[in-house]
């Protein structure tokens, strides 16, 4: 299975929410990672056959996939950003309400929504009220139902937000369970949940594609340019200004501060070896500052 980008680009009146976006993706887990309204939701949305590109095609196996339709719909399953959730319907009433929608028979919604409900391991919350879940298990309902049709190809936009560690590790690993045999997209702006289960991972930055690469390639570019440094207190607001600058560690009676930089800071500075974390602050230092 090949799903290919070829030049597709989204315009809203005179802006370009994504400018034109090339890729091909096979099996396997890929992750768009970028700030606020870097242009992740509009990208999934034009996958989601929600949003028609301005221009540029998105192909399956080399088909359109707005000529598609329907069939590409079937193997579709996609997880929308802002999903409602119908607070008062149970855990199965709501799965068997979206298995009607996809077109499914009374026998197979029988059999699909207790497939899904296991493999996010809900089971035992099948009668429970929506309204009672965490934000977990929602999340994990809202997957569940992406699931129904058994599909070929998965768009979950920001699944892991406003999850605690432990729902969201227990995410990552259904994420990465389901990927076999499938294309899984996510997006995100958290670097851990996806440094350990993408295989490749699209950096947006204002609707364009800045760096496609995987973990190893992304952290093999930041080799050199992270630096740890012992200084004063109060040396630290002059250098927030100048550099961009990670963890600050309180220590005795100075502090260590993580910086991101191309050259080396201070001459008593030592390179340390890179996170994702890093690779995040060399990318987006400048607008996460302006979100402030
Ligand atoms: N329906 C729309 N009409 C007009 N502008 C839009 C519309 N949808 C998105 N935009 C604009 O397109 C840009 C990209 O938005 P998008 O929601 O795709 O970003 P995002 O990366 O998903 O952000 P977030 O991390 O906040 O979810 C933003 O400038 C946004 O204001
Ligand atoms: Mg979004």
């Amino acid at each position: 299975m090949k799903l290919v980008f070829d030049n597709v680009a989204k315009k809203f009146k005179d802006t370009w929410a994504v400018e034109p976006f090339s890729a091909e993706l096979t099996e396997g887990i890929y992750a768009l990672l970028g700030p606020n309204g870097s242009g992740k939701t509009t990208l999934m949305r034009m996958i989601a056959h929600i949003l028609k590109p301005t221009s540029g095609r998105i192909l399956l196996d080399g088909k359109d996939i707005s000529l598609l339709d329907e069939k590409y719909r079937d193997l579709l399953g996609y997880l929308p950003q802002d999903f409602g959730m119908y607070p008062h319907f149970t855990a199965e009433r709501f799965l068997n309400y979206f298995a009607s929608l996809k077109g499914l028979d009374k026998q197979e919604t029988k059999e699909k929504v207790t497939e899904v409900l296991k493999l996010v391991n809900l089971e035992e919350s099948r009668k429970k009220k929506v309204r009672t879940f965490s934000g977990g298990m929602k999340r994990r309902l809202g997957i569940a139902q992406a699931l129904l049709n058994d599909p070929r190809i998965v768009v979950v936009d920001e699944p892991t937000a406003g999850l605690d560690p432990k729902e969201r590790i227990r995410f990552r690993n259904l994420l990465s369970d389901i990927s076999h045999e499938r294309i899984v997209l996510l997006s995100t702006h958290i670097v851990s949940d996806i440094e350990y289960i993408a295989n490749e991972i699209f950096i947006m930055e204002k609707g364009s594609l800045k760096q496609r690469s995987n973990v190893d390639g992304l952290l093999a570019e930041m080799d050199g340019k992270v630096w740890k440094v012992l200084m004063k207190q109060e040396e630290l607001d002059s250098i927030q200004t100048h550099y961009k600058v990670g963890n600050i560690q309180r220590k005795e009676h100075e502090v260590e501060v993580r910086i991101v930089s191309d050259v080396q800071p201070f001459h008593h500075a030592k390179v340390v070896p890179p996170t994702l974390e890093d690779v995040y602050l060399y990318h987006f230092y400048e607008e996460d500052q302006e979100n402030v």
